[in-house]
């Protein structure tokens, strides 16, 4: 059986989640595959029920499971805690103990919402690039960190920026493979010109390419991060795969993220290592956040938790089939006319959280 937890969050996470588990109902009353689902918290309303964003019996749990689906975290009534407490600590330590390394984020504007872009249509229309990120490394966790007070009193705060081979290595290789089927054109990001840790990344990255996947027909171009966040506004369709550390992934990829005009619309899927059977621990989430301004309120748009589902269908499960039958659906119901608030426009209709569950569940019946 295919085991599956579900970590709702905070916000948003639980309404956006409760329309997920609407799908899988309706998979399993098709016959079109079966999950056993466990749920669990994570973030703010861990640490309110726990003292802590992720307890170990949660930890162990997505240890255990296939793949975890995670809603969002955070909200203003955390803000003040301590680091080590903060909502964002229990996504953290589910990264870092999965060894959750890469970190897909693709950027793809569907047809219908061209017009939601900052951008001018014919810059974005078509749009389909793929940010993998590097994902438990970096300045994210590097060591020494911390801050500290000198003897004349003033403070002094330290991150580390570090990179080893392997590290590097692994996360390449995840986007050459990803790019194999795709457009077999990857951009690597890093700050080569100012940092060291940059310049091993660009090294190693060039190494592996001619190692092997030139060969594949694989083309290999570097950028610094500057360059590339000016390059993603200016004319984004240049990209297909650009792989990339922990910082400038976290930034470029909110900025490739805004192109589509449609936060609400972006699902991610964050990776560990192959183990002997072929498979890898997984998490997938939504690129948007809590957004505690509208929580409860049945207005968040539940796409891209739906869309990081079928990422996950496809990448831990093997159903290539139900993942393209929900990127379908999303596709005919947004073409139909519905939109939920973030995503309105003019002449279109504008549904509930549970409407638009509602009419994308219709869409699969028809579909299916
Ligand atoms: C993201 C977020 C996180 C990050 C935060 C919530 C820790 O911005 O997933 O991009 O910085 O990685
Ligand atoms: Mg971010």
């Amino acid at each position: 059986m295919n085991k599956l937890l579900v970590l709702p969050g905070d916000g948003i996470g639980p309404e956006v989640m409760s329309q997920v588990m609407r799908v899988i109902e309706w998979l399993s009353r098709k016959g079109r595959g079966e999950f056993s689902v466990k749920e669990g918290l994570v973030g703010g309303c861990a640490y309110d029920a726990h003292g802590a964003p992720l307890s170990d019996e949660t930890m162990a749990e997505a240890m255990a499971a296939d793949a975890v689906l995670l809603g969002a975290v955070g909200g203003p009534k955390w803000d003040n805690l301590p680091f080590a407490s903060k909502p964002e600590r229990g996504l953290l330590r589910l990264r870092k103990e999965m060894d959750l390394f890469a970190n897909l984020r693709p950027a793809v504007v569907f047809d219908a919402l061209v017009e939601a872009s900052s951008l001018k249509p014919e810059l974005v229309k078509g749009l389909d690039v793929l940010i993998v990120r590097e994902l438990t490394g970096g300045v994210y966790f590097g060591e020494p960190r911390g801050i500290e007070t000198l003897p004349d009193g003033t403070r002094r705060g330290v991150n580390t920026q570090v990179y080893t081979t392997p590290e590097i290595e692994r996360v390449a290789r995840v986007a050459f493979d990803l790019a194999l089927k795709r457009d077999r054109r990857v951009c690597s990001v890093d700050k080569a010109n100012v940092m060291e840790s940059g310049l091993l990344w660009r090294e190693e990255v060039t190494r592996l390419h001619a190692a092997e996947y030139k060969d594949k027909g694989i083309e290999l171009s570097h950028m610094y991060a500057d360059n590339a966040a000016m390059q993603l506004v200016r004319k984004p369709k240049q990209f297909d795969v650009i792989v990339t550390d922990n910082l400038f992934g976290d930034l470029l990829s909110d900025c490739a993220a805004m192109l589509t005009g449609s936060l609400g619309m972006l699902p991610s899927a964050s990776l560990g290592p192959l183990d002997d059977k072929g498979r890898r621990r997984a998490l997938y989430e939504p690129v948007h956040g809590s957004a505690p301004d509208i929580a409860g309120k049945d207005s968040a748009n539940p796409l891209a938790t739906l869309l990081s589902f079928a990422m996950m269908l496809r990448f831990s499960f093997n159903m290539d089939d139900n993942a393209s039958l929900i990127e379908q659906a999303v596709q005919n119901v947004l073409k139909g006319g519905l939109r939920t608030a973030d995503i309105m426009q003019k002449g279109m209709a504008k549904v509930s959280t549970t409407v638009m569950g509602d009419v994308v569940l219709r869409e699969l019946d028809k579909l299916a």
